[in-house]
């Protein structure tokens, strides 16, 4: 689509045309060496790194150093930066007064945002952007307590008690034992479950200008601390048509009830004027099949053997099979993207659907750290503030409230 240009002079030095591209469609907002996507191939790479190789040979902690510093991490500084991390990974006691006042029926997302966006309260030091030192010091607490923040909101949203991070157990095992931790009891996942997982936080770890990034990117132009930078992407990532759609898959999965249910419930996507969609599919910048669904449907097999298959797999698998023949997907260029798949895990594992977006917002998070310390030490970048096509009233006189109409 070309933009539609306007002439608005604002100034001496003002050029005067204005791109007019609502949602961004054709408009870089920034330049990033991070991650590159190439959505009619269906290549996604981190700092030059094919995603399939990262997933297969790598892990979540290793790729978080990557996509924070540009390069693979040799033993000692992946030791170092894992040491941090993980020394990092309690949060203040008053933290637990916030998530205690919440509902018992809060969505995890919501408490999630509210107490990363606390942090900033309980970090003002974080307020000093310029300096790197400081910056490093936010960033590994970001990454290291979105964890456990996200733990304790699924706790309290069950009622059960806070369980405190485990310095002994890698960063996925950790979450999951502050998870599903009962009592006193020593935790012990399933080393299949534990990878599955790790890679799942490899595959969402960034994905350059999304709607949660660009949020981040946004919000931290106006030189405000990381926390609260942080938590506008949270915000945004809870949307269905963002980190949302994993959640919303599996209702559609459930709604549809049987393979023999998928051509009614196709036939209403397509007849509707938008309002039903095939959740889990069409994207952005992917104009084929995500590369990293492809990774996700090989996890999904690995999980299953170990949990049991998810009977809404049979469904999903038969979805994906009719969509892709369906010339209305097809003409659309409308593949599975990253959520089509992973929702099934998820609940394979034991999560509930509400955890699905917080699922993805802990990966996340080291994708909105790098972009935001690409942002404020980029020269180039000035505060975010797009212009706008009026479209109202011209100059008009007050009318005084009894003589309105
Ligand atoms: N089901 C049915 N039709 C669809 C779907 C879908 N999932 N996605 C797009 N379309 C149709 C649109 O109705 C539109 O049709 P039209 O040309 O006849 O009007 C056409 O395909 C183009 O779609 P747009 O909405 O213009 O595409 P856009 O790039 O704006 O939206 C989005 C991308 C939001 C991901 C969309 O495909 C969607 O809503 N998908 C379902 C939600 C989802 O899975 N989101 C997760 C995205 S991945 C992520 O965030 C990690």
């Amino acid at each position: 689509r070309t933009p539609d240009l306007r002439q608005i002079k604002t100034g001496s030095d003002d050029f005067g045309l204005m791109g007019y591209d609502p949602a961004f469609l054709n408009t870089a907002n920034c330049k990033s060496a991070i991650t590159f996507i190439d959505g009619d191939k269906g290549i996604l790479e981190y700092r030059g790194y094919p995603i399939e190789q990262l997933a297969e040979k790598s892990s979540f902690l290793e790729v978080a150093y990557l996509l924070l510093k540009g390069e693979l991490p040799t033993q000692k500084e992946l030791e170092n930066f894992t040491f941090n991390v993980t020394h990092h990974t309690l949060v203040h006691e008053n933290i637990k007064s916030f998530i205690d006042g919440f509902r018992y029926d809060a969505h995890p997302m919501a408490m999630l945002g509210s107490t990363v966006a606390a942090l900033s309260a309980f970090y003002p030091d974080a307020k000093n952007i310029k300096d790197a030192r400081s910056r490093e010091i936010q960033i590994t607490r970001l990454i290291a307590k979105m964890p456990t923040l996200a733990a304790f909101s699924y706790r309290h949203a069950m009622g059960l008690p806070f369980v405190y991070p485990d310095n002994d157990l890698s960063y996925v095992a950790n979450f999951l034992a502050m998870i599903k931790r009962i009592g006193t009891s020593a935790f012990k996942v399933h080393p299949t479950l534990e990878k599955a997982l790790d890679v799942l936080f490899i595959l969402h770890a960034d994905h350059e200008q999304n709607c949660s990034t660009t949020s981040v990117r946004t919000v931290g132009s106006s030189q405000v601390d990381p926390y609260s930078a942080v938590a506008a992407g949270v915000g945004a990532l809870y949307g269905p048509l963002h980190g949302g759609a994993n959640e919303a898959v599996l209702r559609m999965l459930r709604e549809i009830g049987s393979k023999a249910n998928i051509p009614e419930f196709i036939k209403q996507v397509k007849g509707g004027e938008g309002e039903k969609k095939l959740m889990g599919f069409g994207h952005r910048v992917y104009k084929s099949y995500d590369p990293r669904a492809k990774v996700i449907k090989r996890v999904a097999d690995e999980v299953f053997d170990v949990t049991g298959k998810n009977p809404l797999l049979e469904i999903a698998l038969e979805l994906e099979r009719i969509a892709l023949e369906d010339e209305y997907f097809v003409k659309r260029k409308l593949y599975p993207n990253v959520d089509f798949y992973s929702g099934l895990i998820y609940e394979a594992m034991g999560f509930q659907a509400e955890m699905f977006p917080v699922l993805f917002a802990i990966p996340r998070t080291v994708g909105w750290c790098a972009q935001w310390e690409e942002m404020v030490t980029d020269n180039e970048q000035k505060i975010a503030r797009p212009r706008q096509v009026f479209t109202g009233a011209a100059r008009r006189d007050y009318v005084a409230q009894d003589k309105r109409k």
